[in-house]
C-alpha cells in the first residue's frame, strides 16, 4: 500500500509513525510512505501557503493553489487511484472498521491542515472524505495523519509478526464474521507469576485453552460493560436485567 501525506511538516508524520510495526511494514515492502509539502508548490518569494479569512476572524486559512498542486503531484506519482482523506475535527470519527476499509485500498492520500483550516473550495473539489480522531482540537492534522498511518499499517497482511495478534485486538470483530459486540481487550500478564504488585490469575497458568478463552472473553465483556457500555447493545437484555444493570 502507498500512503502520501500532504502537509507543511511531512517529515513529522513519517517520524511519528515510522517506528515499530509501521517502520517494519515499510522495510517489508508492505507500505510506502511519501511526503509532499505544499510550500514547495507555492509561488513568489515568500512561498505563501495561507491568507486571512474572508469575513474576518482570527487565524489564517490555507490557500487553494499550493495544496492543489501538492495533491496533483501526489496523485501523479502513482497510477493507482487514490482516496483523499482530510483530517479535521469536523470529520467522521475514525474507528477500527474505517481503518480496515482504508487498509484494503491500494493508495491513500492524507491531507493535513494547519491554522484555522483549508479553503472549503479545495475540500469540495479534491477530498473524498473527512476523518476526525476524536472530539478535541489539535493544532494541525499531522498527529491525526500519523494515527491513521499507524492504525492502517498494522492491518496490512504480514505487518504483524504473530498473525493472530491483530485479530485479537480490542475492536476487532471475530474472524467468523458473525458480528457480536466489538469488545475492549482483556488484561495481559507476563513473568513473574508472583510479584509484590500481585499474582497472575491462576486460570492463565492452567494450560486449559478453553478455560483461558472463556476467562478472556468474560474479562473483555466485563471491561467493556464497565468502561464503554455504549459499545454493547443492551437492548438484547430483558427489561428486568437492564434495570439491574442501571441500578
Ligand atoms: N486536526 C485538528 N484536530 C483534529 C482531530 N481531532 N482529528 C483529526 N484532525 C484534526
Amino acid at each position: 500500500m502507498r500512503i502520501d501525506v500532504v502537509s507543511l511538516f511531512p517529515d513529522f508524520v513519517a517520524q511519528v509513525a515510522g517506528h515499530g510495526v509501521v517502520g517494519r511494514a515499510g522495510e517489508r515492502g508492505l507500505l510506502s510512505l511519501h511526503g509532499w509539502n505544499p510550500r514547495d508548490f507555492a509561488e513568489g518569494n515568500y512561498r505563501r501557503v495561507d491568507d486571512r479569512p474572508f469575513g474576518g476572524g482570527p487565524g489564517m486559512v490555507m490557500l487553494i493553489d499550493p495544496l492543489r498542486a501538492a495533491l496533483a503531484a501526489a496523485r501523479a506519482a502513482d497510477p493507482a487511484p487514490a482516496r483523499v482523506v482530510y483530517l479535521s475535527p469536523q470529520g467522521r470519527p475514525l474507528d477500527q472498521a474505517k481503518a480496515r476499509e482504508l487498509a484494503a485500498l491500494p493508495r491513500l492520500v492524507l491531507l493535513c491542515g494547519r491554522y484555522e483550516g483549508v479553503d472549503e473550495r479545495l475540500l469540495a473539489a479534491e477530498v473524498d472524505e473527512e476523518l476526525s480522531i476524536g472530539d478535541y482540537v489539535l493544532s494541525g492534522g499531522e498527529l491525526a495523519a500519523a494515527v491513521v498511518v499507524d492504525a492502517v499499517a498494522r492491518l496490512l497482511p504480514g505487518a504483524l509478526n504473530d498473525a493472530e495478534s491483530a485479530a485479537q485486538d480490542s475492536f476487532e470483530p471475530p474472524a467468523d464474521g458473525k458480528g457480536g459486540p466489538l469488545l475492549l481487550d482483556c488484561p495481559h500478564y507476563t513473568r513473574p507469576v508472583v510479584h509484590a504488585l500481585g499474582a497472575v490469575p491462576p486460570v492463565l497458568l492452567s494450560g486449559n485453552h478453553a478455560d483461558i478463552a472463556r476467562w478472556r472473553y468474560q474479562q473483555a465483556l466485563g471491561r467493556t460493560w464497565q468502561r464503554r457500555p455504549d459499545l454493547i447493545d443492551l437492548t438484547a437484555l430483558s427489561p428486568a436485567d437492564r434495570r439491574l444493570l442501571d441500578a
